[in-house]
């Protein structure tokens, strides 16, 4: 079978020159009007592909793979893969990727994009002044919370989370961190390791960014709140179910905490009403590494995955090892 005969599906829209070079080589069937499928849209687009972009909407799990013969790789255009049921795969003889490292500095600058907002108040103080409440300057004007020199908070210190850290010496912070296990000291670019409660009770900006695994749904809730600084802000650009966002409503509302910034949400898109009332909270809808060139990075790396396992080679940033050995 030819490359060119060989059918990749690019389950949303990508930037265009990157389709017209994926049909340069291959036959691909799009998804122009980028409207989101749902699983038997998507098993029907998929049952006669070989290879697939696919993005963290999309669900691949033993149905969907069991209606799609002819799919060989399930390419993800993210990091994070926790809509892919890896095992799954492997048992089907699908190869399946993600997209790590191009994104760490993008993803990075929009974690403190959101924290540096939400700790001074840019989005509300901007509301207030946009709606023509600025009828003159006052001393006591929106006073936010300090950053320089304070305390930084990451759990989940990985590609990520490290380039997080890094920048927080521009602000002469001290970074903790948490992970399920202590990283090796030349992993952990200065920053301290402490123990869950540690991290929740002194950090004074939290930044989250571990995967998302069923392990941690919540591991954000009304209990781990409670033990923040009432001075503190919350930053999220893990997955929506890390947090409880209803609890973390009930924080912001009662004060518990100062400020919350968030990029991704439990049911997104339909995200918790309770959320836009506040006014102590940022809001971006899940673009952390959403630059031109660290998108255009992302898929790039997702062809090359496809492009690898069409070809019979080891895609460059494989999932499933195991999977090569009963390949479809
Ligand atoms: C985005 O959320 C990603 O996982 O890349």
């Amino acid at each position: 079978m030819t490359a060119a005969s060989k059918r990749v599906v690019v389950t949303r829209r990508i930037f265009p020159e990157l389709v017209a070079d994926l049909k340069r080589e291959f036959d691909v069937v799009d998804n122009e009007k980028d409207i989101g499928w749902n699983p038997s849209e998507l098993a029907a687009a998929l049952k006669d592909a070989d290879g697939a972009l696919i993005t963290a909407g999309e669900r691949v799990d033993d149905t969907l793979l069991e209606q799609c013969e002819r799919l060989k790789i399930v390419a993800n255009v993210a990091v994070g893969y926790n809509n892919i049921d890896v095992d799954a795969c492997t048992r089907h003889g699908v190869l399946a990727t993600n997209t790590p490292d191009v994104l760490n500095e993008a993803t990075a600058d929009h974690a403190w994009a959101l924290l540096l907002a939400a700790a001074r108040r840019v989005g509300e103080s901007e509301r207030w002044l946009r709606t023509g409440q600025w009828q003159r300057w006052a001393f006591e004007m929106f006073p936010g919370a300090e950053i320089s020199g304070t305390t930084l908070g990451v759990l989940g210190l990985g590609r990520i989370g490290r380039a997080i850290a890094r920048r927080a010496s521009g602000f002469a912070m001290k970074v903790i961190y948490h992970n399920r296990s202590r990283l090796a000291p030349d992993d952990e670019g200065g920053a301290r390791y402490v123990d869950f409660e540690t991290l929740l009770r002194e950090s004074d900006h939290l930044v989250l960014v571990l995967p998302y695994s069923a392990a941690v749904h919540h591991i954000i809730g009304a209990a781990q709140l409670s033990q923040m600084k009432p001075s503190a802000t919350l930053v999220n650009i893990a997955r929506g179910g890390v947090v409880d966002d209803s609890a973390l409503v009930e924080a912001l509302r009662t004060r518990q905490i100062a400020a919350a910034g968030l990029d991704v949400f439990e049911n997104e898109p339909k995200l918790n009403p309770d959320l836009l009332k506040l006014d102590n909270i940022v809001l971006t809808p899940h673009i952390a590494s959403s630059t031109r060139a660290t998108r255009t990075a992302m898929a790039l790396l997702a062809i090359a995955n496809v492009r690898a396992a069409l070809a019979g080679e080891r895609p460059p940033s494989l999932l499933n090892p195991d999977a090569l050995a009963q390949r479809r």
